[in-house]
């Protein structure tokens, strides 16, 4: 006997053996069940964030603990728009290379490249060249946003009490392998 409708189940079970056939395909050519793919498409912390957060909006102060300690998430801000990076612990994580980068916006020292100069750290960019701030900044937004393995996750609420003090004292840029 022919059943003549075809259940949610039964699209369940096809989509599903589709799924394991292409992943047991994948696996055989490529030792990998994504054709080699680590991106953040198959992240589940990147859907996490797509259905269940959509945009977050945090305080200085609630990002400053997303800094991957104790194995948790890490944000990095630019400019007031945030971004995960908790995909790559190695160089963003506690003993990473750009560790100092995270929990924090530190859109001033993407633009200086002054790294050994603690007070480069903040989004604080009095004194900077307007042009190259705007296109520095721009750039590495844009670095994270489209990136494999990243994404903008909304954004964090800046305040400007610094503008009492006196802007952080000229450094020789670094530039950005690449970057003029
Ligand atoms: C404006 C100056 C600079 C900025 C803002 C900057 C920022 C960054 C960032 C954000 C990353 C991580 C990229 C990722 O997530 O994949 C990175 C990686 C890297 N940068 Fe820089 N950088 C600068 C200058 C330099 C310079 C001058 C050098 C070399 C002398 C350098 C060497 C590297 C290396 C080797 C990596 C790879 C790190 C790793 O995989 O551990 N950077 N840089």
């Amino acid at each position: 006997m022919v059943r003549e409708n075809f259940s949610v189940l039964d699209i369940v079970r096809i989509v599903g053996g589709i799924l394991f056939f292409n992943a047991l395909l994948s696996y055989w050519f490529t030792s990998s069940a994504t054709w080699g793919y680590h991106g953040k498409y198959i992240d589940w912390r990147f859907w996490r964030h797509t259905i269940l957060e959509r945009e977050l909006h945090l305080s200085l102060n609630e990002l400053s603990s997303y800094t991957g300690e104790d194995n948790g998430r890490i944000l990095l801000a630019i400019n007031g728009s945030m971004y995960d990076v908790t995909s790559n612990r190695a160089v963003y994580g506690p003993k990473g290379s750009y560790h100092n980068l995270v929990g924090k916006d530190a859109a001033r020292v993407f633009v200086t490249g002054c790294f050994m100069k603690p007070d480069e750290y903040t989004y604080d960019l009095r004194g900077l060249d307007k042009e190259e701030c705007e296109k520095d900044i721009v750039g590495w937004q844009r670095f994270f946003r489209t990136h494999r393995d990243y994404w903008y996750v909304g954004n964090v609420e800046l305040t400007f009490d610094f503008i009492k003090e006196d802007p952080p004292s000229p450094c020789t840029h670094m530039k950005f392998p690449g970057r003029s």
